[in-house]
């Protein structure tokens, strides 16, 4: 998938939010509804499937592999799986474009069938740690040629049957412990994932729907989860509840700008993904949940979010694994607060789609904020409630969440904020400055 070319945007202030939008599928359970459907032996059908770039890059990715897999509607999709162990040997490299989720799932996939795929990406994909999965997926004996210093393009030959391992997850990563689980779906025996700090859990919980035989596990060393191999999915009927990483730039948007009032509905609030909202509400943000239900077994709810005055908190470290999407437009709300905020514990932002430490330094100092740089985080200064200076150009570096999160610091600057290229929004919110003209009366 080519990225699309670079297009530049001024924000400037539009004057308060209101009104009401929805969000966009989840992302990490789109990819995942997508992957579990195409091993599940028959037709399963998903409504709200997020129609970002990187979900499409997925469902692309599954097709080449022998999944059929068809758009019925809007967000709503067909998949008729392969089963596990039916994929099929891909004809060309599968193009991953800027998506982490993508590659590192797929990879778990692919190590335990008799297949070879070659995956490739762009250029901020191919700068990011493929060695987190590349080391347990070769313990299972999948052999795996990367470039160096373990980045894309890599090319993994998978091993039929695989061996199955138990992994203690060195760093608190989602994707490394799907990637096991994943790969641990066509293993004979039983494949363990011990994680430490718990992570999303959205592959444990879809495994289970869609007939996996996986246990969870409390213990000292964390959770211990097991899932047994050459198992048999069934196909479901899948409702994508919205994204709360989504959610999160209206929630911040709305708590800084003065007179703002919105409802974003359908967000899902899984607990661990939930950090964000904790965090604001640390700060002081007026956040309420309405009609909290029931969606493809995740919690949901609306979320009223009114204006009101944000005060610096010390960012709690356990937050990070339930929020770490969100730093980005944390530190937004920050440079907002009265008094000095202070978010560390978060190593990891150095290797998204960007380094979110560095780019959001450069891009909010750019702007006038007074901000100091930790190793794993950042202190920030925020006005008060007072606009930021802005006036500046900022780089969104290939990271659809920089160019979020500094379209909403755009809504309360004295001056304009220009980002260099706002294209990679549509990686994960194709919608999101149609949303913003809805808020704010410009639809
Ligand atoms: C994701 C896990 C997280 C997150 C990413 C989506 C997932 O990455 O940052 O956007 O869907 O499993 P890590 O596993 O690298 O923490």
């Amino acid at each position: 998938m080519a990225h699309p070319l670079p297009q530049t945007l001024s924000i400037a202030p539009r004057g308060a939010l209101t009104g009401t939008i929805a969000v966009p599928g989840d992302k990490s359970i789109s990819h995942r509804a997508l992957m579990f459907a195409a091993l599940a032996v028959g037709t399963s059908r998903i409504a709200g499937l997020l129609e970002g770039e990187d979900v499409l890059a997925t469902a692309a990715a599954l097709r080449a592999m022998g999944a059929t897999i068809e758009r019925t509607g809007e967000g709503t999709w067909q998949v008729d799986g392969v089963g596990v162990g039916g994929l099929l040997q891909p004809t060309t490299a599968l193009e991953m474009g800027n998506s982490g989720t993508s590659t590192r799932l797929l990879m778990g996939l692919v190590a335990s069938h008799p297949i070879t795929a070659t995956f490739t990406g762009d250029a901020s994909l191919s700068g990011r740690p493929m060695g987190r999965v590349i080391d347990p997926l070769a313990q299972m004996g999948a052999d795996i040629t990367a470039s160096p210093g373990g980045k894309l393009p890599l090319m993994v030959r998978g091993l039929c049957p695989a061996v199955p391992i138990s992994y203690t997850l060195p760093v608190a990563s989602a994707q490394v412990k799907s990637a096991i689980l994943l790969a641990g779906l066509n293993t004979p025996g039983i494949t363990r994932v011990i994680e430490p700090v718990a992570t999303r859990d959205h592959s444990e919980r879809m495994l289970r729907g869609f007939g996996a035989e996986l246990t969870i596990e409390r213990t000292n060393e964390g959770r211990i989860i097991a899932i047994r191999g050459e198992a048999e999915l069934k196909p479901q009927t899948i409702t994508v509840p919205g994204d709360p990483s989504s959610a999160a730039f209206w929630l911040v948007a709305a708590s800084i700008v003065p007179g703002s009032d919105i409802v974003v509905r359908n967000v899902g609030l899984n607990a661990t993904r939930t950090g964000l909202i904790a965090a604001l509400r640390l700060m002081g943000a007026d956040i309420t949940e309405l009609d909290p239900r029931d969606v493809g077994g995740e919690p949901v709810a609306d979320l009223r979010v009114r204006h009101t005055p944000l005060t610096a908190i010390d960012v709690p470290e356990t937050l990070a694994p339930s929020m770490i999407d969100e730093y980005p437009v944390l530190f937004v709300a920050a440079a907002f607060a009265h008094g000095r905020t202070l978010a560390r514990g978060a190593h990891e932002l150095r290797v998204k789609e960007s380094d979110r430490i560095a780019a959001m330094k450069a891009a909010l100092e750019a702007c006038g904020v007074a901000i100091e740089e930790f190793d794993d985080g950042l202190a920030i200064t925020g006005t008060g409630g007072d606009p930021i200076p802005g006036g500046a150009t900022v780089a969104s570096l290939l990271d659809h969440r920089i160019a979020m999160s500094m379209t909403v610091a755009g809504l309360h600057a004295a001056r304009p904020i220009t980002i260099d290229d706002v294209a990679p929004v549509a990686t994960s919110y194709p919608a999101f400055y149609t949303s913003l003209d809805a808020l704010t009366g410009r639809a």
